[in-house]
């Protein structure tokens, strides 16, 4: 029997409540399919535990984290520590120490769910963020603190080879879909050196892929395509702080946040990858069970399909699908049903999908 490990993180917010059931339906399609098992263990890292301990990650916490074949992981954020501490404190120094450079953030409006968009149903899109460095490299800093004369700097950092793997990846992610067809997203007008050298290695990557069709758009004349005609978009690859931007942008017109996904990936595999809802803490809606787990099932998918077991992931989503598409729908989506409700719907569409088979 295949084995996973799984290194559960739930974090803050609603981060518990979310992973929670995500590994229910994780272990309901393990149970199964009973082609794979998965260990799970529990890391307590989380604001609480810094607040504690003065530190999110203890030491030789990423050696062990290391040893796991995937990362399942909630939300960080907490209201008691300030944004950028509890960041770097957990979520970056995993993403970027295990180089997980590549971010995938599918968007699509799921059956039954209302997009704010007449024509939302065009929405079938993948965001590539790149995910190691640029805007997001921790490359600035203060001078003259405190004082009138007090500077700033945030130096966005951008390697060739940084540049030239997000768009390998965006390429052979545009190639495998229908569309085939890739949107470079930049601002080289107004910046005019790492932006333009991201435009020069795209189209430089692109001979590679001479099936793949290729146009180019500004981060901000993006968000009006997006808007208006979302059907010119299919793949979408941009930097590390416009594709953050531009990804919360495609969940809210999907119909919610709480149904978008993501995957932090090491394509190369010598790290585990991360799997988390974007979301985040949510702390307006924390402890009242209301969340919703969908954009965690989801990301549960997408580290299925990044395990090996694409069968089961299929399976989860097609579930999601059919719950989605019966109006199981949590406040955010405008209905009325809770975490375990639509947990225990989800695990019930599983089992009727063996009974049906059998
Ligand atoms: C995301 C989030 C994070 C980010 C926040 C929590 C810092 O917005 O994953 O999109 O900007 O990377
Ligand atoms: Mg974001």
């Amino acid at each position: 029997m295949r084995e996973y490990k799984i290194a559960a993180i739930p974090g803050d917010g609603i981060g518990p409540e979310v992973i929670s059931a995500g590994l229910q339906v994780l272990e309901t399609l393990a149970g199964q399919d009973g082609g794979f098992k998965l260990g799970v263990e529990h890391f307590p890292w989380s604001s609480d535990y810094y607040l504690e301990k003065g530190y999110y990650i203890p030491e030789g916490g990423l050696e062990r984290l290391k040893q796991f074949d995937a990362i399942f992981f909630g939300a960080v954020g907490a209201l008691n520590v300030p944004d950028h501490v509890s960041l770097w404190g957990l979520r970056l120094p995993i993403a970027q120490g295990f180089d997980q450079y590549a971010n995938v953030r599918p968007a699509r409006v799921l059956p039954g769910v209302k997009s704010p968009l007449a024509n939302g149903k065009d929405i079938d899109w993948v965001i590539i963020r790149e995910n190691s460095e640029g805007e997001y490299a921790g490359n600035g800093g203060r001078t003259h603190r405190g004082l009138p004369i007090e500077t700033g700097t945030e130096t966005a950092v951008f390697t060739r080879a940084g540049v030239e793997r997000i768009h390998r990846f965006a390429f052979e992610i545009a190639q495998k879909r229908p569309r085939k067809h890739l949107t470079l997203v930049t601002k080289s007008n107004a910046q005019r050196f790492g932006m333009v050298m991201w435009d020069e290695i795209f189209y430089e990557v692109a001979k590679d892929y001479p099936d793949v069709k290729v146009d180019r758009e500004l981060v901000d004349a993006v968000t009006t395509r997006m808007v208006l005609k979302p059907h010119t978009l299919d793949v979408v690859v941009a930097t590390n702080l416009h594709a953050d931007i531009l990804s919360d942008l495609a969940a809210a017109l999907s119909g919610s946040l709480g149904i978008a996904p993501t995957a932090n990936l090491n394509p190369e595999r010598l790290f585990p990858s991360m799997f988390e809802p974007i979301h985040g803490s949510a702390f307006d809606i924390t402890g009242k069970g209301v969340a919703n787990p969908i954009a965690t099932f989801w990301t549960a998918a997408m580290m299925l399909e990044h395990l090996g077991e694409k069968p089961a992931a299929e399976r989860l989503m097609a579930a999601i699908e059919q719950i989605t598409a019966n109006g199981v729908f949590t406040p955010d989506l405008g209905g009325h049903a809770t975490t375990a409700s639509v947990t225990e719907a989800i695990c019930k569409v599983l089992a009727d999908q063996v009974k049906k088979a059998a």
